[in-house]
């Protein structure tokens, strides 16, 4: 049987470490592209000639030519320019101009790939993250069923990796959700948080519970602090995640950035959900029944993620 062909263009931290652990995982073939053709085939090489030492049965290739990912089952696109500051004036670029920027990149990343690769799950990752969907969804012309952003996957884990350190407990045990879009306003739900079945409220107190959901939402900001730029390694094992779900045809139920339809009373907005993913992408997406309270924090999520949208200028996003 051939093997699964995954394509990850963007071949910087978050693009070079899905690469490395979808390799390490044996999942696919990779084709690393990017800008900067000697990252991509440089990085692509390095993988390859860890192979024998890691032990992975794969082909894993690089560049700047498109060509090399024809016929891809599952397209990642990290391609796109972090929030940093001008080396020369000290600012950073506003939301509007940076949103502008990424909105080309990953436009025309998304019709190279699309045109070959016609058949392909397309994972998004560049930021911001929820508008760049639309962006994918609409120059890709695909079913909204094979767009998908990934940051559910990311945001939730890092909700249960602080959850298990505060219990001391193994992140194995620790069950929870977040929704909404991957930002400030994320939606991370206590109330369908457990800890091997036991709701965290009874093993927590609520003042440290609220510090945690706290520090989640600011989690992407806590990283840049620390190192200067954005996290990679818990955003590629998200990304992995959802890749190996829909490559191996798992059915998994992971949050991630779909096109809603009437779901949770959004249309036509991409808003984090609980979804089962598997080989044709979105195969369903799961309403939870929020209260009020969790209701009305979707609401902001979801209207900051509207407005960032509204910059994009498309008439109708889809
Ligand atoms: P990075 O700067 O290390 O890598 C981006 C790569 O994209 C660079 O190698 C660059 O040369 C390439 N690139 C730029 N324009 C391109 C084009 N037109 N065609 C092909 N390649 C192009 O950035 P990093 O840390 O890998 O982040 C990538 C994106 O992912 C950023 O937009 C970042 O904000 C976003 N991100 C999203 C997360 C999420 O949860 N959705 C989490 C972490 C990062
Ligand atoms: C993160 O959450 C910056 O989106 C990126 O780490």
């Amino acid at each position: 049987m051939a093997r699964s062909k995954v394509t990850v263009v963007g071949a910087g931290n978050v693009g070079a470490t899905c690469a490395h652990w979808i390799a390490t995982r044996e999942l696919a073939d990779v084709v690393l592209v990017d800008i900067i053709e000697g990252a991509a085939k440089g990085k692509a090489l390095d993988l390859a000639e860890a192979a024998p030492v890691m032990k992975y049965d794969l082909r894993i290739t690089g560049g700047s030519d498109y060509e090399a990912t024809a016929n891809s089952d599952v397209v990642v696109i990290t391609a796109g320019v972090p929030r940093k500051k001008d080396p020369v004036t000290g600012q950073f670029p506003s939301r509007d101009d940076l949103v502008r920027t990424n909105q080309k990149i990953v436009g025309d990343v998304t019709r190279e790939v699309a045109k070959r690769s016609p058949n392909a799950v397309l994972i998004i990752v560049s930021n911001p993250l929820d508008a760049m969907c639309h962006v994918a969804l609409h120059e890709s012309g695909f079913p909204a069923e094979r767009v998908i952003g990934q940051a559910g996957a990311l945001d939730t884990a890092r909700y249960k990796a602080f959850i298990a350190e505060e219990l001391g407990v193994s992140v194995r045990d620790v069950h929870g959700i977040v929704l909404g879009g991957h930002g400030d306003e994320m939606v991370p739900l206590p109330r369908h948080t457990s800890i091997a079945g036991i709701p965290v409220r009874e093993l927590m107190p609520e003042d440290r519970l609220q510090s945690i959901i706290e520090r989640t939402r600011k989690g992407g900001g806590e990283i840049v602090g620390l190192i200067g730029v954005s996290a990679w390694y818990a955003p590629a094992a998200g990304t992995v995640e959802m890749v190996e779900a829909i490559i191996r045809d798992q059915k998994r139920v992971i949050p991630s950035a779909v096109y809603l339809r009437g779901e949770y009373g959004y249309d036509g907005l991409y808003v984090g959900v609980p979804a089962v993913l598997g080989a044709k992408g979105v195969e369903k997406v799961i309403e939870m029944k929020l209260n009020d309270e969790e209701r009305a924090m979707l609401e902001k999520s979801a209207s900051a993620v509207r407005s960032v949208v509204s910059l994009l200028g498309y008439e109708n996003p889809a």
